[in-house]
C-alpha cells in the first residue's frame, strides 16, 4: 500500500459550499487521503463520516481517525450505498455530503492498481480491489459491447477499431498489462494535436465500466434526497463531461426546473413536484487559474452544489 499524499482539489470552494457548522453531521463519500475530510473536521466542531471502497485509503486513514477522535468514523465500501453505511452508525440524517470523483493520485500512481497507461501494471484497475479487473473485461467481453463501452464512457471515437483490435489480440494471448493495452490502442488510435495519449479515453472507459462509476454516482445521488436535512448541501467535484451531466440533470430535475421531463413521459409523470433542492451553482465552478496550473489533475474539475429545500422525501420524487 503506498502512502503517498493526494492534494485535494478546489478544496477552498468544497468547504465553503458546505458551510461546516458546531455540531452537524457531514459525509465525505470519497475519503482519498482525506482532504477534505481533515478541512471539514478542522473548520468546526463537527463529526464527519468518511467512505472510501478503496481498501488502502481506508488503511492510511487510521491515523487521522485517532487524531481526531471521536469526531471521524471511517467506513469501508460504495458510496453508493451511503444509506446503508450510515444507516448501520445509526445515522439517518446529515448536513452535507461531498464527493470528489474519479480515483486518487496514490491510486493512478501505484502502478500495481492498473490504473494508469503511463507505467506498466496489471490490468486491474479495481478501486476496491475485489470483483472482475479491467482484464477481465477486456479478455471476455463482446466485441460489439465493447466497442459501445469505449463510445459511450470513452468518448472514443475508435471504439470499433479498438475492440476488433483487442478481439484479434485475445483471440493468441490474453491482455494482462496496462502496457501492452495502452500499446494495441496506440497502434490503432491516431495521435491527436492535442498531445494526449490515444490510450487515454480507453482507460477512462474501462475504469468507469470496472468500477461502475455512473451507477456509484445515481445510487448516492438518488439516497442523498432522504439523507439531507434541510439547507443540508450536497457537493459534487467531477472530472468528465458524463459525470457532471448526471450530477447537473440531477439538480435540475429536483429543483423545478424541469428542464430534463422528457416529451415521452406520460403528462401524469411530468407534474412538477416541489423542489427538493435549490440549485447554488447555475454554472458549475471551476478552479482558479493558479490551482489549475499548481495541479494539473485539476484541470478538468467542475464543482455544482445544491442546497436541500424543506420538501419532505417521497418515494414518488426520489
Ligand atoms: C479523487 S479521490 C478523493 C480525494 C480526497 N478528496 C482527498 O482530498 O484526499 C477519490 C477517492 O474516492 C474513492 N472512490 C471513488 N469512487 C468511490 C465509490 N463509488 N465509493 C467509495 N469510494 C470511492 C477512491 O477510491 C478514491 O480514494
Amino acid at each position: 500500500m503506498t502512502t503517498a499524499s493526494h492534494t485535494p482539489v478546489m478544496l477552498r470552494e468544497v468547504i465553503d459550499a458546505l458551510k461546516p457548522r458546531d455540531g452537524g453531521v457531514y459525509v465525505d463519500g470519497t475519503f482519498g487521503r482525506g482532504g477534505y475530510t481533515r478541512a471539514l473536521l478542522d473548520a468546526a466542531e463537527t463529526k464527519v463520516v468518511a467512505i472510501d471502497r478503496d481498501p488502502d485509503a481506508v488503511a492510511a486513514g487510521q491515523q487521522m481517525v485517532f487524531d481526531y477522535k471521536p469526531r471521524l468514523t471511517l467506513l469501508h465500501g460504495p458510496f453508493g450505498a451511503m444509506d446503508v453505511l450510515l444507516a448501520g452508525q445509526h445515522i439517518f440524517h446529515i448536513d452535507g455530503i461531498a464527493l470528489d470523483l474519479g480515483v486518487s493520485s496514490p491510486q493512478i500512481d501505484e502502478a500495481e492498481r492498473g490504473f494508469s497507461f503511463a507505467a506498466d501494471g496489471p490490468l486491474d484497475m479495481r478501486m476496491s480491489k475485489s470483483g472482475p479487473t479491467a482484464a477481465d473485461i477486456v479478455n471476455t467481453m463482446h466485441e460489439r459491447e465493447l466497442a459501445d463501452i469505449l463510445y459511450t464512457l470513452g468518448d472514443e471515437r475508435y471504439s470499433r477499431r479498438i475492440a476488433k483490435s483487442i478481439v484479434e489480440h485475445r483471440a493468441t494471448r490474453r491482455l494482462t498489462r496496462t502496457g501492452e493495452l495502452a500499446d494495441l490502442v496506440r497502434k490503432v488510435v491516431p495521435r491527436s494535436k492535442d498531445g494526449l495519449d490515444p490510450a487515454t479515453r480507453t482507460f477512462q472507459a474501462l475504469r468507469i465500466y470496472v468500477n461502475d462509476e455512473i451507477g456509484e454516482l445515481n445510487r448516492t445521488l438518488k439516497a442523498s434526497i432522504a439523507l439531507l436535512n434541510p439547507s443540508g448541501r450536497l457537493v459534487v467535484v467531477s472530472f468528465h463531461s458524463l459525470e457532471d451531466r448526471v450530477v447537473k440533470e440531477f439538480m435540475r430535475r429536483h429543483s423545478g426546473l424541469g428542464a430534463s421531463v422528457s416529451r415521452h413521459l406520460p403528462a401524469n409523470d411530468q407534474a412538477q413536484e416541489e423542489p427538493l433542492f435549490r440549485i447554488l451553482t447555475q454554472k458549475p465552478m471551476t478552479p482558479s487559474e493558479a490551482e489549475a496550473k499548481s495541479n494539473p489533475r485539476a484541470r478538468s474539475a467542475k464543482l455544482r452544489v445544491a442546497e436541500r429545500t424543506e420538501t419532505p422525501a417521497k418515494e414518488s420524487a426520489r
